[in-house]
């Protein structure tokens, strides 16, 4: 049996202690605080941390890892807040160790492309602030206005530009963080190749919190492409939306987006925001977002027109370019809109499956009959040119799908399709809180006994994220 934290009551002497190291303004166990931290983006989960500590730095982070290690205390890191899949949610009360007063961008290095920041910089701001020196760091979630980088790496995020750029994992070259012992470690170098030994630092992007707390990152960064054009292809069948995905890319093109919207996630978003950018007719199903960069203008003019010569084999409606910087950020407003306004329609958690990209259409058409069989709407949209599809079902009285046994026999179904079609259960957000009781259908018990003992060695206490990913 692991040696494991549970809800263990902590103590006034816990909280004179941890003030003594964070100061007394960041350390808060009030009723509104606990509230507020106690939440993320994940359904309407909640649970009550029993303190919630704003260190500034890795020091002040490593003596309140020191002393929960010791007196077992679970430990839930935080980033923004803004995850679906629950990690940063304080499941076991304890302490929530938010990152958000660490929000310093460090050192922008011209000469080898690099940046150092803190975890608490929101993902945005990273991105405008090297963009200002012509550089560029791609990955960009939708909720990049508001999440943490820190919290990117927790969860190795993607988005729209993944399809041509990579994820985060393609980004981060070092990364300093805080054991759960509370031993600082940096865990590589600053090198764009590194075959010296284990890659740690590559084990801990997308480890969700459970094996230390980062609190330095080192990410290389490209130069930043000088133009990017933006078509939006009206498909009259979701399937053959998702057939045109891998054609594109046999073809011989790259995409730096290549987003999906089934039509009812456009009303949705379209009515939220009142925007009329895009015509909803009825003999439209979805849409394809197409994006294209680079140096060279004309270049992008051949591209984007050779691949609307090549969409003419389907089924489409007339395409629409968008002419200039306000209508793409109009187009792109509503693309990343599309998760807040189909939460509040009354869609239940984003599912974040993920196929090999020529198994869209069969996932597109199982989806549809999962959803029939157990009679619950359903709604898709994502990242079509990485097989990312995001899939939200809906059904009146079920509120949540966290739980809800009709819900999850839905689910289990899906994701097991989703596993037939060579996919997985999540490719940006996370297991979580919430994925956990499906890991079973893409893992065998061989593989979670190796998670398993990885974290107990970084982590022999099991204090830190505890029962994520897995129990
Ligand atoms: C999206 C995020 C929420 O793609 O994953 O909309
Ligand atoms: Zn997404």
């Amino acid at each position: 049996m692991m040696d494991t934290a549970t809800a263990a009551t902590i103590t006034a002497a816990h909280i004179s202690e941890f003030k003594k190291i964070a100061g007394d303004d960041f350390v808060f166990a009030d009723e509104e605080t606990l509230d507020h931290y106690g939440r993320d983006q994940t359904e309407d989960l909640h649970y009550l941390p029993e303190v919630v500590i704003k260190p500034r730095t890795a020091e002040e982070i490593s003596a309140i890892l020191r002393i929960c290690h010791e007196h077992h205390i679970p430990v839930t890191p935080r980033g923004a807040g803004t995850g679906l899949s629950g990690g940063a949610l304080p499941h076991l009360g304890g302490v929530v160790l938010s990152t958000e007063r660490m929000n310093s961008i460090l050192q922008i290095d011209e000469r080898n492309l690099q940046v150092t920041t803190e975890p608490g910089v929101i993902t945005e701001i990273l991105q405008n602030t090297v963009k200002e020196k012509g550089l560029f760091y791609p990955p960009d979630p939708a909720s990049r206005g508001s999440c943490f980088i820190g919290g990117n790496i927790s969860e190795n995020s993607g988005g729209p530009k993944a399809v041509k750029y990579g994820v985060v994992k393609d980004y981060v070259l070092n990364l300093e963080m805080v054991l759960p012992t509370g031993e600082i470690i940096w865990t590589g170098a600053n090198v764009l190749k590194n075959s010296t030994g284990y890659n740690l630092t590559q084990l801990v992007v997308g480890s969700e919190g459970t094996l230390g707390i980062v609190t330095k990152i080192v990410l290389r960064l490209i130069p930043h492409p000088k133009f990017d054009l933006l078509m939006l292809v009206p498909f009259c069948s979701l399937e053959q939306a998702g057939e045109a995905v891998s054609a594109i890319f046999r073809g011989g093109f790259t995409p730096s987006a290549m987003e999906l919207v089934e039509i009812n996630a456009l009303r949705i978003v379209s009515r939220m925001v009142e925007s009329s950018a895009v015509p909803v007719t009825d003999d439209t199903q979805a849409h394809l977002i197409i994006e294209v960069d680079g140096n060279d203008m004309d270049v992008l003019m051949k591209e984007m027109e050779a691949i609307g010569e090549l969409l003419t084999q389907y089924d489409i409606g007339d395409i629409y370019f968008a002419d200039d910087a306000q209508q793409k950020a109009e187009l792109w407003k509503l693309r990343r809109k599309v998760a807040e306004a189909v939460k509040l329609d009354g869609y239940t958690i984003e599912e974040d499956t993920v196929v090999p990209r020529a198994e869209l259409p069969a996932l597109i058409r199982g989806v549809k009959e999962v959803g029939a069989r157990h009679n619950f709407a359903v709604v898709c949209y994502g990242h079509a040119g990485d097989g990312n599809l995001h899939i939200r079902i809906k059904k009146e009285g079920v509120p949540n799908s966290h739980g809800h046994p009709a819900m999850t026999a839905a689910l289990r179904e899906l994701f097991e399709l989703v596993h037939q079609l060579g996919g997985t259960i999540s490719g940006e957000h996370g297991i979580g809180l919430i994925q956990k009781p499906y890991m079973d259908i893409v893992f065998r018990e061989t593989q979670i006994r190796l998670m398993r003992d990885i974290k107990k060695c970084f982590d022999p206490h099991h204090i830190l994220n505890a029962g994520k990913i897995f129990s």
